[in-house]
């Protein structure tokens, strides 16, 4: 028996000398909180208007992803401040015009390679040097809930710049792209030194001469998808996947198939979701965090089909996947006729017969588990983007079935006015499926 050993004070937060650092005070911590939310929501700003230009299938995934992440870490961000005393709290306001400045030349990323130098080579890491010091800043236990959020939120900025950086790696491959990497990294570097870091409080040794901006006018976003070299078939839509699976004289196995193809397509549904929130403006923050939630549960709809047809040794990039959808929402509608688009397709996915369920059945009935488990979980997503639908889009025309008018003439104009695609394979299907039909389901 070790009599030495006491039960632990503070609830085991921190040991007596740390309690008694004197730490930072409210107003300080606010301030800094403020720039965090400020840079977060500008990432996730930039992130939004650079998905439909970012031809590459894994960069846009993972963007889907950090996305979501960062609206969670704003959502969190904007609470704590609202718990220290503070009203009234200007969440929306721009707390240091030097910091604007820094946002608006990152947003000008012109190639991938730079868009991934900026975000994951200078800022997010800039990012989590400025939790971990301010943890090593205030009081641990007096600011506890601050400390706690600041080490979730390190925990997912640390996955981030991980990948990012792993994707730059990748990216890089010639001198060329390697200076590119380098002076963009050093442009950003220079507008964040001259903001005096991501806090406001960074002292910086030698002085820093500030690069011509390249945000000399407003930044206008290009909404036509591109996909990277290795998609060919990309406005091919001779196949309706719906009305395959929904077919019953087909075989069980064809229908999985039709659903996974399916799934592999919603790559475009981030593509249409980000050009809706990058032109819907002023609405709550609530609204910016639920879509964010739902462009990364589309992105992972798509990688079900892709972990599916990985997983059975199929090339799916030699799959027509077409961006049709996405480039006819995104260029010839209004913001809100494309939501009340997708709300409409989210609808029509509720009953038991026909959608989601049916799609999770037709899996289970074809005895293919995984593909059961990735519909049990896309259904459960659809659930609650209906009910996003319902928050937002719906509320904003004014009832369901005024949104679903608003779908209807949406639809007839996209179909009045397509543009004429290059010519398509018509039987690519028959030639796929004649591929795959024998082989097991894993
Ligand atoms: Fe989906
Ligand atoms: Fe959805």
């Amino acid at each position: 028996m070790d009599n030495s050993i006491e039960i632990p004070k503070y609830a085991g937060v921190c040991k007596l000398e740390e309690a008694c650092r004197i730490g930072l005070p409210i107003d300080d911590n606010v301030s800094i909180l403020k720039r965090f939310n400020y840079i977060k929501s500008k990432l996730y700003d930039i992130m939004v208007k650079h998905m439909n230009r970012t031809p590459e299938w894994e960069v846009k995934g993972a963007m889907s992803l950090h996305i979501w992440l960062d609206a969670e870490h704003i959502t969190s961000v904007r609470k704590r401040v609202s718990e220290m005393r503070e009203p009234p709290l200007y969440l929306d306001k721009i707390p240091d015009p030097k910091l604007e400045t820094l946002m608006n030349e990152l947003i000008y990323s012109s190639t991938t390679v730079e868009l991934l130098a900026g975000i994951y080579g200078v800022i997010r890491p800039s990012l989590l040097a400025a939790y971990k010091e301010h943890l090593q800043l205030t009081n641990p236990l007096v600011d506890y809930p601050t400390c706690r959020m600041l080490k979730m939120l390190a925990l997912d900025e640390e996955d981030m710049i991980q990948w990012g950086q792993q994707a730059l790696q990748a990216m890089v491959k010639t001198n060329q792209q390697l200076d590119e990497m380098n002076r963009w990294m050093n442009h950003v570097h220079a507008y964040l030194q001259d903001a005096e870091g991501i806090t406001g409080r960074q002292v910086y040794v030698e002085s820093v001469e500030l690069p011509a901006p390249r945000a000399i006018k407003p930044f206008e976003a290009d909404f036509v998808p591109r996909r990277d070299e290795r998609f060919t078939d990309i406005y091919n839509s001779v196949l309706s996947a719906d009305e395959l699976y929904q077919d019953k004289s087909r075989d069980a196995k064809e229908r999985v198939w039709a659903l996974l193809y399916k799934r592999l397509r919603e790559m475009d549904v981030p593509e249409m979701q980000c050009s809706i929130v990058a032109e819907t403006k002023g609405k709550p923050w609530e609204y910016y965090h639920d879509m964010g939630r739902q462009i990364w549960d589309e992105a992972r709809h798509s990688m079900m089909g892709q972990v599916a047809f990985e997983h059975m040794g199929i090339d799916w990039t030699k799959l027509p996947i077409r961006i049709n959808f996405s480039y006819e929402l995104n260029t010839m509608l209004t913001p809100q006729e494309r939501h009340a688009i997708l709300y409409d397709i989210e609808f029509g996915l509720m009953p038991g017969d026909t959608g989601k369920k049916y799609e999770w059945n037709i899996s289970r009935e074809a005895g293919y588990a995984l593909a059961t488990t990735f519909h049990d979980h896309d259904w459960a997503d659809e659930v609650l983007h209906a009910q996003i639908g319902r928050k937002w889009i719906v509320k904003d025309v004014g009832g369901v079935q005024e949104t679903l008018d608003m779908a209807k003439k949406a639809w007839k104009k996209l179909e009045d006015g397509r543009p004429a695609y290059p010519a398509e394979d018509p039987d690519w299907w028959q030639h796929f499926y004649d591929q795959v039909k024998d082989i097991e389901f894993k």
